[in-house]
């Protein structure tokens, strides 16, 4: 049993006339507990990857199971609860509403999933993650570094099995991003999860169990000594 397993997913958009191939055939599987990286460069196929595992972008063919869960035979509605329920997003910029203080996000995130909010839960989360004195403080009042990690507390909400991260370290300096990623690593270790991040910082890497690479759309596998 994995937590994500793909099977020749692929994404092609058509263009006019012409057909972009953002991702050919991909087979790869993802355990609970591992950090994995995607790097490429700017236009690769990195993110159109990362949507499809979310399943906020359904993919063009091929098979993706999250948890053992075939998302091709959910409908819009169960998708949603997948996504509330199993998979936490990072965004680059630290994907928060600025009118809402950092615990509200999290109370919001547990209302668009129609849950009861667990304060408990929310607190462990920010004492966790070392923002508990922010809980009442909106986004603006934050470091780049503190909202990064705000935003990682709105993703663990829920306790979901898999976090995805698309440059998670892009607005912060050199010692924040490594802190962030340290964090990250801690996450899928202790709290077993598996946490994908497409990174363009190769000095993050070390910290990754695998390296997916994706070139013009097309992905392999590297050791980190190809790197
Ligand atoms: N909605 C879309 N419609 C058409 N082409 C798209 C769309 N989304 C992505 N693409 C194309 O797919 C390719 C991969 O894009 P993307 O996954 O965003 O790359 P990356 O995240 O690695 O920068 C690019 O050529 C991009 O222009
Ligand atoms: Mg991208």
């Amino acid at each position: 049993m994995s937590t994500i397993r793909l099977i020749d997913i692929y994404k092609a958009f058509k263009d006019g006339d012409n057909t972009v191939h953002a991702l050919f055939p991909t087979t790869f599987t993802i355990e609970k507990n591992e950090f994995v990286a995607i790097i490429g460069p700017s236009g690769s196929g990195k993110s159109t990857l990362l949507t499809m595992i979310g399943a906020l972008q359904e993919p063009s063919g091929g098979k993706l199971y999250i948890d053992d869960v075939d998302i091709a035979l959910l409908n819009d509605k169960q998708k949603a609860k997948l996504r509330f329920e199993k998979i936490g997003f990072v965004l680059q910029s630290a994907n928060l509403l600025p009118f809402l203080k950092i615990n509200e996000q999290l109370e919001l995130k547990a209302k668009y999933a129609k849950k009861r909010y667990d304060q408990k839960e929310s607190n462990k989360l920010l004492t966790q993650l070392g923002i508990e004195k922010l809980a009442d403080k909106y986004p603006n009042k934050l470091s780049g570094g503190e909202r990064q990690r705000a935003a990682i507390a709105y993703a663990l909400y829920g306790d979901p099995v898999l976090i995805l991260a698309d440059e998670p370290t892009a607005s912060l300096d050199g010692q924040k991003s490594l802190e962030v990623v340290a964090l990250l690593k801690e996450i899928a270790k202790k709290q077993n999860k598996a946490v994908i991040m497409v990174t363009h910082d190769n000095r993050l890497l070390h910290y990754c169990d695998r390296i997916l690479k994706i070139e013009d759309g097309v992905l392999q596998e590297v050791a980190h000594s190809e790197i």
